[in-house]
């Protein structure tokens, strides 16, 4: 019978408990979240469980990676929920900071990530998004000293940011990518899918039947701009607001692409539904 987690939320009963798990040199698996648990950061939680003898999960809505006029606020928390969750998958220990204990008085250091968080997708549209991502992830680093960290594939842009910034700074941190978790209609599991309204949860998923359709016909030999531009209209005419960006670009470089000769490809979208912003993924 699993028990409940050891939970910190100072640094010093954090160290306290790494010691602990890393006795007889135990590897340490992170899972870095905000919290508001799905059954994606349960997949992530279970191949962490799977890689490492000892699981962390930290739990911080993190403020710098907000814009003034995104949802930090309203952002879903679950507390009592999320415990229940990780408790019932045998996790050892929570990290639970406030923001001034990440965040303290005085605090003025950022990471500056480049490469993969220029590309010109999410960096577009949350200039703000990466430079932040980067910094907690890099603190969460620090103070876990994880040997490896697992992101979910539908952050496809993140994943590769703080795979760059770990080798970069060589922070001894293997980085390790966990697949999309979908709900049955195809929508990819996301804390904020409890904005939707009834409506638009059901408009949602033409999110991922556009991007497997706009995958099949670029396999099939289909003109990349074409099939690109088409999958765009269909996302608007089912009812999406915005769509930010429907891109092909190589999965690793994420430099974009017009064939399939330059991939391997994956293709990325945004889009907004109400005022919900979704994002997705899938290979090309
Ligand atoms: O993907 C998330 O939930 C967040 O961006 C992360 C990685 C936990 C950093 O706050």
């Amino acid at each position: 019978m699993p028990h409940a987690p050891i939970i910190a939320r100072t640094l010093s009963s954090l160290h306290r408990a790494r010691t602990e798990l890393g006795k007889r040199n135990a590897t340490v698996g992170l899972v870095p979240t905000m919290g508001a648990l799905h059954d994606g950061h349960v997949s992530l939680v279970r191949l962490a469980k799977r890689r490492a003898k000892k699981v962390v999960v930290s739990i911080f809505v993190n403020p710098t990676q907000f814009a003034a006029h995104e949802d930090l606020g309203s952002y879903p928390r679950t507390w009592k929920e999320d415990i229940a969750k990780l408790a019932a998958e045998g996790v050892d220990l929570v990290w639970n900071p406030d923001a001034k204990t990440m965040y303290p008085e005085g605090f003025a250091t950022r990471v500056a990530p480049e490469g993969p968080a220029l590309a010109g997708l999410e960096d577009r549209f949350r200039p703000h998004f990466f430079g932040g991502v980067a910094t907690v992830v890099a603190k969460l680093f620090t103070q876990v000293r994880p040997d490896m960290a697992f992101f979910g594939e539908k952050d496809f842009q993140q994943l590769k940011v703080v795979t760059r910034m770990a080798r970069d700074l060589d922070l001894g941190v293997r980085i390790v990518g966990g697949a999309i978790i979908r709900e049955r209609d195809g929508l990819a599991m996301a804390s904020r899918n409890v904005y939707l309204s009834p409506e638009e949860r059901r408009i949602a998923p033409v999110l991922f039947r556009t991007l497997k359709m706009t995958s099949k016909r670029l396999q099939a030999g289909d003109d990349f701009k074409i099939a690109l531009a088409d999958g765009v209209t269909a996302i608007k005419e089912a009812g999406f607001a915005e769509v930010d960006y429907l891109e092909a670009r190589h999965a690793e470089t994420l430099a974009p692409i017009s064939t399939m000769d330059d991939g391997p490809v994956r293709l990325l979208v945004a889009a907004k539904l109400g005022t919900t912003r979704l994002i997705d993924n899938v290979k090309g």
